[in-house]
């Protein structure tokens, strides 16, 4: 074809780019094949590895007959195609997909192909990192592997063969069992693994590296050994006994609470460097990011210990919620997704504390899920439709999918709940379910009537709760009325009717007292009336968050300043102190700053500063202000546009005013943390808020709280201290910045997870030329597109800082869209979501709003966009 005819084809380069398809729940069929069986044979090496596959296939008698078999693929091509033993020409290739006519009820189809790991810089399927080979298949990755019916519903026992060059590869890890293993010609070996339990081909995986592991075993509950290995690279192995031990708590505690035990011999977790999420998890091989493995005292905060334990424990759990029980499609995602996250915050809370645990799950919720919910993303934990399903792995269906099986819990209790998930996992064992058979097994196992509940799986947005109260005369009750809504993008209110648990107690402010004893109040309709003592002053309500909604209620700030100081329910103590906060700031970047407000502010502060029955991790999350994005929501409403430049002042104003204000409380504070011993049982607390009395001296006096910081991370013997301390340096011009900046690389260099810091903390900072500082330090000999955590640390940290990203000039915005441009042809994973900050645009001022727009817009119009980058540009700029 000549130049000339081909710059005048009528189909080169279209205007717009056609959309992806669009995947509807309403559309599953079951698919007409089973597979029962799925012989895998890899012949390993970075650059190519060959996998000859064996499928037997039977018609599926619950499905529509079908005279061909479809079988996924994603860049592959098929070396060969046998059916029943020979070589066939019957097959087609139908876009990526691979289609075979199967005359028969039951056949054997084997197909060759071969990939190139080491090109594999999107990280799904199987690749290369740090010159070991290993495997995500989650969520449609197993197709770039092979030719496969990549689905959750089908179900196949896999035998797999690994060989490959014995240096490289000493170590071969599958799922299941490993049946053989032996020396073969030429520096080759081979290692066979069985897997007795069926799976989908998501949870699929294999490891071939240089690996060695910490091992200790496991004894279950009806006497198994299970051997449990951490596999890392050689130099990290010192860093993996808190992984090992947190995997034994999980195995502990799942036994014990929700009576679930493990069912293989073997349980085997490997760390690996280029990861696209936390961590996955496949049938006895969990592959993990290094972020949740690695951890020890120098180089781990102690955040860092408790995203390890929570990580372990949420992929452990996986094997009953998630695979003996998995997904009948990905629409059903949050069955597993929401109810693991569940049982991994359960799990923590019990480890490390019921009231901390819940205060750091709501603050993610509202920090990330109600932003999701609140703008062009949305979608309800089950969604409906999808173009690419990467783009749906959320905080809307893990976090918010948490919160909905909670409510459950709460309203059955306990123990009816625990009766329900007994009957699911009874009734479901071995199949790929739905949401839908989930609260159909709680309803009948734990005695509860959940048809109106089931609302909140099928509709987006969080509801807001407008409570009222109202005195009768000539009776000593009042009124309480709630009222129940979704606000819609325009402001207006749709009057909603979930079920909505909310636990609430009565206070008298005026005489000190509770008024009766704490109750769940249970709304199903969009108002409802309720009786209290008329004494009630202030209401305690959603303790413990047992609804993930938004309160709204007048409250005086004296109120609420009371009960910050005394609720009986630690968490509705930190939401009264949030609730004072948040009207405040919210005013004051409306522009109206009330005085009062603040003092009543500071005098609840300086209640948590000085309350000796507060324990300090408790104190900690007490004294961190609501995150600028929760502050948006709330200054969005109806008409009101949310303010960055604004709220951050507010915010920062705030936070001055406090610190001002309690100085020699704060002071006080340090110095008594400051005594406290690394070892003691207080030591984690003590760490927690003196990294918060530097936060809000920086505010108050930044040469006092540089000195302070400079000298907590020169005497530094951990890495929580350090890390505060350098934290608030890296937000203070001047030499101690710098040097501390320095000192920190250096001792550190060649240490990826920490060296992630490194930059995280930088493009975190308060400084005022951070975005100027994000510009050079992508420029550094460490930066590096290729790697998933790299990439995050520097730009998720910096799209996460109100003050760069919000930077009234667009620079923020203009630098995450070149981002997204960037790594889109590398890992369109990864790049899709850094869309979502600036899809909030149309709940922003006018002013910024336009470039959030003009940023999007830029991205859109680029070609040969992913799929992933496309739906979310698309959905952001139309949704
Ligand atoms: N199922 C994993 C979890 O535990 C999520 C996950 C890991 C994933 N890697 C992925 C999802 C890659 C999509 C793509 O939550
Ligand atoms: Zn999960």
């Amino acid at each position: 074809m000549d130049i000339a005819h081909d710059a005048i084809a009528p189909d080169a380069a279209p205007a717009t780019p056609a959309k992806p398809p669009l995947i509807r729940r309403e559309d599953y069929r079951p698919y007409p094949w089973l597979v029962p069986q799925t012989e895998l044979h890899f012949a390993l090496g970075i650059e190519k590895t060959r996998i000859a596959s064996k499928l037997t296939v039977e018609r599926n008698p619950a499905a529509d007959p079908s005279q061909e078999l479809r079988l996924n693929g994603d860049g592959l091509t098929a070396l060969s195609v046998k059916v029943d033993g020979e070589p066939v020409n019957d097959w087609a290739m139908d876009g990526s997909d691979l289609v075979v006519a199967l005359p028969a009820a039951a056949h054997t189809v084997e197909i060759v192909t071969e990939i190139d790991p080491s090109a594999n810089t999107q990280l799904m399927g199987l690749y290369a990192s740090n010159g070991m080979l290993c495997t995500q298949c989650e969520a449609e990755g197993f197709r770039r592997i092979t030719f496969f019916p990549d689905r959750p519903d089908v179900l196949s026992t896999f035998r797999v063969r690994m060989e490959g060059p014995k240096a490289a590869f000493p170590v071969l890890l599958c799922n299941g069992n490993k049946t053989s293993k032996g020396d073969l010609e030429g520096g080759r070996h081979f290692a066979e693994w069985h897997d007795p339990w069926p799976k989908p081909s998501y949870l699929f995986a294999l490891v071939a590296g240089d690996l060695v592991a910490n091992s200790a075993p496991f004894t279950t509950v009806s006497g198994r050994k299970v051997e449990c290995n951490i596999w890392v690279r050689a130099e990290d192995i010192a860093r993996t006994d808190h992984a090992l031990e947190s995997l034994h708590r999980s195995m502990k505690w799942d036994e014990e609470t929700f009576e679930r035990e493990y069912d293989l011999d073997l349980f085997n977790i490997v760390a690996v460097s280029d990861f696209n999420m936390g961590a996955m998890e496949n049938k006895g091989l969990n592959v993990f990011n290094t972020k949740y493995v690695l951890a020890d005292r120098d180089t781990a905060t102690d955040a860092d210990f408790d995203a390890v334990e929570g990580v372990i424990a949420h992929e452990y759990f996986h094997n009953w919620s998630g695979n003996r029980v998995t997904c009948r499609d990905w629409f059903q995602l949050s069955l597993k997704e929401g109810f693991t996250v569940l049982r991994d915050q359960l799990f923590s809370q019990d480890m490390r504390g019921e009231a901390v645990k819940r205060i750091e799950d709501v603050r993610i919720l509202r920090a990330a899920q109600f932003p999701e919910d609140a703008g062009p993303l949305a979608h309800p934990i089950r969604p409906d439709s999808y173009r690419e399903i990467s783009n749906f792995y959320t905080a809307t269906v893990y976090n918010k999918g948490a919160e909905v099986i909670r409510m459950m819990r709460s309203m059955a209790g306990p123990e009816r709940f625990r009766r329900g998930t007994d009957l699911y996992f009874d009734r479901h064992d071995g199949e790929a379910a739905t949401c839908e058979d989930f609260v159909k097994a709680i309803e009948d196992g734990g005695e509860i009537d959940l048809a109106n509940f089931r609302k909140w799986y099928s509709t987006a947005g969080t509801p807001v709760v407008k409570i009222e109260q109202r005195g009768r005369p000539r009776d000593d009750q009042a009124e309480l009325i709630f009222r129940q809504f979704l606000r819609k993008p325009d402001g207006s209110e749709e009057p909603s009717s979930f079920t909505i648990p909310l636990r609430i107690r009565p206070y008298d402010t005026f005489d000190g007292e509770w008024l009766a004893a704490e109750q769940l109040v249970v709304l199903e309709n969009p108002t409802e009336v309720i009786l209290i003592d008329d004494r009630t002053g202030a209401l305690s309500v959603n303790r413990g968050f047992t609804a993930p909604v938004i309160i709204e209620r007048k409250i005086t700030d004296g109120q609420l300043a009371i009960l910050a100081r005394v609720d009986d329910d630690p968490f509705a103590r930190y939401e009264a102190l949030q609730e004072l906060a948040v009207s405040h700031l919210v005013a004051a970047a409306s522009g109206d700053h009330r005085a009062d407000g603040e003092t009543a502010l500071i005098e609840a502060f300086r209640a948590i500063l000085t309350d000796d029955a507060l324990d300090d991790s408790m104190r900690g999350e007490l004294l961190m202000l609501p995150a600028e994005t929760y502050l948006f929501e709330a200054m969005a409403v109806g008409e009101r546009k949310a303010d960055p430049g604004a709220i951050h002042a507010a915010r920062e104003g705030l936070k001055a005013a406090i610190g001002g204000a309690l100085a020699s409380e704060f002071y006080a504070l340090y110095d008594r943390a400051q005594n406290v011993a690394h070892d003691d049982p207080q030591g984690r607390g003590a760490r927690k808020v003196k990294t918060q009395v530097l936060v809000y001296a920086a505010s108050t006096d930044p040469a006092k709280a540089a000195e302070l910081a400079a000298n907590q991370f020169d005497r530094a013997d951990n890495m929580t201290d350090r890390q505060g301390a350098l934290m608030v340096l890296c937000g203070i011009e001047g030499s101690a910045r710098e040097t501390a900046l320095k000192a920190f690389y250096e001792r550190f260099k060649g240490n990826d997870l920490v060296i992630d810091k490194w930059f995280t903390l930088q493009a975190l900072s308060l400084h005022p030329d951070v975005i100027a500082q994000v510009e050079e330090l992508a420029k550094h000999s460490d930066f590096t597109m290729k790697n998933p955590n790299r990439v995050r640390s520097l730009y998720m940290a910096f799209a996460g800082n109100p003050q760069g990203f919000h930077d009234a000039s667009g620079a923020g915005y203009r630098m995450i869209a070149d981002v997204i441009l960037a790594l889109d042809p590398v890992n369109p994973q990864t790049a899709a979501r850094f869309v979502s900050p600036l899809g909030r645009w149309r709940r922003i001022e006018p002013g910024r709003a336009a470039l959030m727009k003009a940023a999007l817009e830029r991205i859109a119009a680029a070609p040969d966009l992913s799929r992933d980058t496309s739906e979310q540009v698309s959905r952001s700029l139309d949704g």
